[in-house]
C-alpha cells in the first residue's frame, strides 16, 4: 500500500499545520519522508519500535483477516494491519485520538480498509462479531475494572489476541499452589504470586493508570479467560490464542445486566 503523502514544501507545511491543530499526539505516524506526527516523542519512535517486534509475530499477508484494535489511539497499529491486507476496526473512547486517526487514515489512503468507532472497552459487547485478531495494547492498566475489561476482550477473540500492558518489575519467580491453605496467606506476599498494585492517585502524572500487574498476574489473568499464552513477542507483550470457552461467562453476564446502560 503506497503512501499518498508526497509533494513539495507547501504541502508539507500544510500537513504540519494540520498535525499541530490535531495535537497533542501519542503516536508518531510517518506521513511521507519528512513528515511525522510526533517526531520528538519521549519514548522515541513510538510505537514503531514496538510494532517491529509485534509485527514479526503476525503473518505478513493478512488478507481476509478481520482485526480489532482496542484503544487504537491515532491508529498506528490499525494502519499497519490494514497495510498487511486485514480489514480493521479501531475503537477508542477518546474523540481527540479518533479525530487524529480519521485524518491520518485519509492521508495514508487507508480510509476504505479501516473503520474507526468511538467505543469504550466496557461497551465491547455491542460488537456483534468475533475477530481473527484482537490488539489490546496499552489499555489494561487504564481500566478501573481490569478483569471485566479482559473478559469482555477475550470473548471477541476467535483467533489471536496481542496483549500489552505496563507491568510491575521484580515480582517474578516462585510457585503458586493449586490451593492456598488459609494459614499460609503470607505466601501472597512471596515471590511469584500474581499481584497487581493499585494506584490510588497517579502514576507518571496520569490519574487513569489504575493498576500495575506483575507479569505472573498478567499471565494468570489471561489463563482464566480461556485463552492460552503462545509466545512473548516483546517486553510486556503476550501473544495469546483461544484454548477454551470462558469459564466466567455466567458471571460476566450478571455484571453486564447490572451495568447502567
Ligand atoms: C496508552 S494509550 C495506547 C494506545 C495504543 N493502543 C498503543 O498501544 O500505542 C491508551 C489508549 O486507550 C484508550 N483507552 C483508555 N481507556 C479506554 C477505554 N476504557 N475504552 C476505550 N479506549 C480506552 C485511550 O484513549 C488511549 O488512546
Amino acid at each position: 500500500m503506497s503512501l499518498q503523502v508526497e509533494g513539495g514544501d507547501a504541502e508539507r507545511s500544510g500537513l504540519h499545520g494540520e498535525i499541530a491543530r490535531l495535537g497533542p499526539w501519542f503516536h508518531n505516524l510517518r506521513l511521507g519522508d519528512s513528515v511525522a506526527t510526533a517526531p520528538d516523542h519521549p519514548l522515541g519512535d513510538f510505537p514503531a519500535y514496538k510494532w517491529e517486534k509485534i509485527g514479526r509475530a503476525l503473518p505478513e499477508d493478512m488478507t481476509g483477516w478481520r482485526a480489532l484494535d482496542i484503544g487504537c489511539n491515532a491508529g498506528f497499529y490499525t494502519f499497519e494491519l490494514a497495510k498487511r491486507g486485514a480489514s480493521v476496526l479501531g475503537i477508542d473512547h477518546d474523540p481527540h485520538y479518533l479525530a487524529q486517526a480519521e485524518w491520518a487514515a485519509r492521508q495514508l489512503g487507508l480510509s476504505d480498509a479501516v473503520e474507526l468507532r468511538q467505543l469504550d472497552v466496557y461497551q465491547l459487547d455491542q460488537l456483534e462479531e468475533h475477530f481473527d485478531l484482537v490488539l489490546f495494547l496499552g489499555v489494561l492498566y487504564h481500566l478501573r475494572y481490569p478483569l471485566l475489561g479482559l473478559d469482555l476482550v477475550a470473548e471477541l477473540v476467535d483467533g489471536l489476541l496481542v496483549l500489552q500492558t505496563l507491568t510491575m518489575p521484580g515480582a517474578e519467580g516462585g510457585e503458586v499452589p493449586a490451593d492456598l491453605p488459609f494459614k499460609q496467606r503470607w505466601r501472597l506476599r512471596g515471590p511469584g504470586w500474581p499481584v497487581m498494585a493499585f494506584i490510588e492517585h497517579e502514576l507518571a502524572g496520569d490519574p487513569t493508570n489504575w493498576w500495575v500487574p506483575s507479569e505472573t498476574a498478567v499471565e494468570a489473568m489471561v489463563r482464566t479467560t480461556g485463552l492460552r499464552i503462545v509466545s512473548r513477542p516483546g517486553p510486556e507483550v503476550w501473544l495469546c490464542e483461544r484454548e477454551a470457552p470462558s469459564r466466567h461467562g455466567a458471571e460476566l453476564g450478571r455484571a453486564r445486566r447490572r451495568r447502567p446502560a
